[in-house]
């Protein structure tokens, strides 16, 4: 199965050609292109973000079709494939709309079969992007799944029963980690997006330097809330100003920022896994690309649950992409979930697995 998939929930612009045999990969090629002009504004304007899909997608379609059949040529590209995707939601109501319209649209042209992807459902499929093992294993093997998704706008702990079959545990009860993050660097000034910039410098600093709040740590539930770790960051630094020309001072400050995240999203996954049982730990999201995070829930899980496989997307594949769409909508298709291109319309608010 040959599929061309587009992803544009966000301020990310890309689009994906898979080839699959099943569920095995044999070519996989993915062009992103990420929309700097979100930065001057600390975070991302919707309007802004709409036009910049729009203006951007068919290059980044000639530039796809240039990598898969060595030219620009559409017809010639439409002719390998056999299902166009693209993302359904969740995310920008216009901008989803710029990603879905154009594989309704080249669906319709070209005379194929339509899926629509939830963007958690693929960030959960990066996963399986450069894992031969999971490409090829058989459901009973992997599932159920403990799945930790931490991105932009998600934190929650989802348990996956099957491909397809998802069961929403806990989310956050305000901000999403990856916010967390953003918010956080915002107020120290380092830039949009603030995950990146503080893991760069939390690597120079002591994460134990201040004591930030763990939030719902101890509650007995799958809940998150990193909304007051963001105040407390603001109180921190109104009342030591003069300091935060100190390098040391800030990177120490940047750690204890990211010690506090990934403390509390560690302890809640590996209490979830537990209780349920889970065969597989999955992380998920652009937050998934954060060293510390990868490093302390694969050392908890090796201690804690030495019978559970931990899995992590793949750097590449962590934050917004079209190759972790193409994937999902490889499963989608094998289980024939097909829309009509015709009819079908974004979701913006899809979630996966609220009961
Ligand atoms: O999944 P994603 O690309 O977009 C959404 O679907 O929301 O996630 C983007 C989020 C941003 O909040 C960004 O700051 C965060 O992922 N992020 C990181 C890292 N890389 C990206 N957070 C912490 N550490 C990182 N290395
Ligand atoms: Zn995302």
């Amino acid at each position: 199965m040959r599929i061309l998939a587009i992803e544009s929930s966000c301020d990310e612009t890309a689009a994906a050609y898979l080839e699959v045999d099943r569920a095995k990969i044999k070519r996989l090629e993915h062009i992103v292109s990420s929309q700097l002009i979100h930065a001057k504004y600390g975070g991302v304007v919707p309007e802004v973000a709409a036009r910049a899909h729009a203006e951007t997608m068919p290059k980044l379609l000639a530039a796809l079709a240039k990598k898969v059949v060595g030219s620009e040529d559409g017809e010639k590209l439409g002719k390998k494939i056999d299902v166009v995707a693209a993302t359904r939601g969740p995310g920008l109501v216009t901008s989803l709309r710029v990603g879905l319209d154009t594989a309704r649209a080249l669906a319709i042209a070209w005379r194929k079969k339509l899926v629509g992807v939830n963007h958690i459902e693929g960030h959960i499929y990066a996963n399986w992007l450069g894992n031969k093992t999971l490409q090829a294993a058989s459901p009973k093997k992997i599932f159920p799944a403990l799945i930790l998704v931490v991105s932009g706008g998600h934190t929650e702990l989802l348990l996956m029963k099957d491909h397809g079959d998802h069961r929403l545990l806990g989310a956050t009860r305000d901000d999403a980690s990856g916010e967390a993050f953003d918010k956080s660097a915002k107020l120290m000034g380092l830039g949009y997006p603030g995950g990146p910039a503080i893991s760069r410098l939390a690597a120079k600093g002591n994460p134990f330097a201040v004591d930030f709040p763990r939030p719902m740590l101890h509650e007995a539930n799958y809940d998150f809330s990193f909304s007051g770790l963001k105040t407390a960051v603001r109180y921190f630094i109104d009342d030591h100003r003069d300091k935060m020309s100190d390098s040391q001072f800030t990177a120490d400050l940047a750690a204890s920022v990211e010690q506090a995240i990934v403390e509390v999203l560690v302890a809640k996954t590996i209490r979830a896994a537990r209780d349920t049982g889970a065969k597989t730990l999955m992380l998920a999201g652009g937050v998934a690309a954060n060293k510390k995070l990868r490093i302390m829930l694969a050392a908890a899980t090796a201690e804690k649950l030495p019978n559970v496989a931990f899995m992590e997307p793949p750097l590449e594949y962590c934050t917004d992409n079209a190759a972790m769409i193409a994937m999902a909508a490889a499963y989608r298709a094998l289980a024939k979930d097909f829309k009509q291109p015709s009819k079908t319309d974004v979701d913006p608010n899809w979630e996966l697995g609220r009961m």
